[in-house]
């Protein structure tokens, strides 16, 4: 760790997180779903993929009774941990593992995620990298939700369009969620994306906009799943 805080505000709750190059940072899609991000008080929630533990933290100031953090990378779970006790959030459960083992029989009010989705041929750092078509994480959170949810539970998030956001929500849908749009921001391409741009466009469900500076910009919207 380098020893560097950063403070993020979200609403009323401030939220200070330690920076650490080999987990990842708070980005544009995290505080986006931090933005959207509803707690009933007293609720269960599961973060799955915490890496800061941003949402988490989150969660718990915004009066959750008790959130499971977990994410695959045991570095995520130990900064995690020390940005819970940063914040004074000590109603947080961090457990190590891969998807929803870490869970396995258990229920929640809300599952919040925010999975690695970048698309790649070749590996990327895991805190990004979604596989060949960025779906590879996306997908299993989705499809496992529905078994880890209460009836009226909700599954809340982010989908970049270099996925395929239609994709996404019909997934959602045929899992059986009432999928609502609750955001929407469109974000710069940075240099890494830049270099892949000739294998993103021959991904079939990738898209991208031009803003007005002429940049070219990944989409992203923040869904929500409503359990029936
Ligand atoms: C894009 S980061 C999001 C981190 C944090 N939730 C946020 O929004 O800032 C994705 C996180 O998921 C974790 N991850 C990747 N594959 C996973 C898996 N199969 N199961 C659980 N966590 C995973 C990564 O280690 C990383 O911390």
């Amino acid at each position: 760790m380098s020893g560097r805080i950063i403070e993020y505000r979200i609403g009323s709750a401030r939220i200070r997180i330690m920076a650490d190059r080999k987990v990842y940072m708070p980005s544009a899609a995290t505080l986006c779903l931090a933005r959207n991000m509803r707690i009933e008080s007293g609720s269960r929630v599961m973060d799955l993929g915490t890496g800061s533990g941003f949402l988490a933290i989150l969660a718990s100031k915004l009066g959750a009774g008790e959130v499971v953090a977990t994410d695959i990378s045991a570095r995520a779970i130990r900064a995690a941990k020390s940005n819970a006790m940063l914040n004074s959030a000590d109603n947080i459960d961090f457990r190590l593992g891969s998807l929803y083992e870490p869970v396995i029989g258990e229920k929640f009010d809300l599952i919040v995620s925010n999975p690695p989705m970048t698309p790649s041929k070749s590996p990327l750092p895991r805190y990004t990298w979604g596989g060949a078509d960025g779906r590879e994480v996306l997908d299993e959170v989705i499809r496992g939700a529905v078994d880890h949810l209460r009836s009226g539970g909700r599954l809340l998030i982010p989908v970049i369009s270099l996925v395929g956001i239609g994709r996404t929500y019909r997934l959602m849908a045929d899992a059986g969620f009432n999928v609502k749009v609750l955001d929407y921001l469109t974000h710069p391409f940075g240099k890494r994306l830049m270099r892949m741009l000739d294998y993103l466009r021959s991904l079939p469900y990738a898209d991208y906009v031009y803003d007005s500076y002429g940049r070219l910009c990944w989409r992203l919207l923040v869904l929500e799943g409503v359990r029936s």
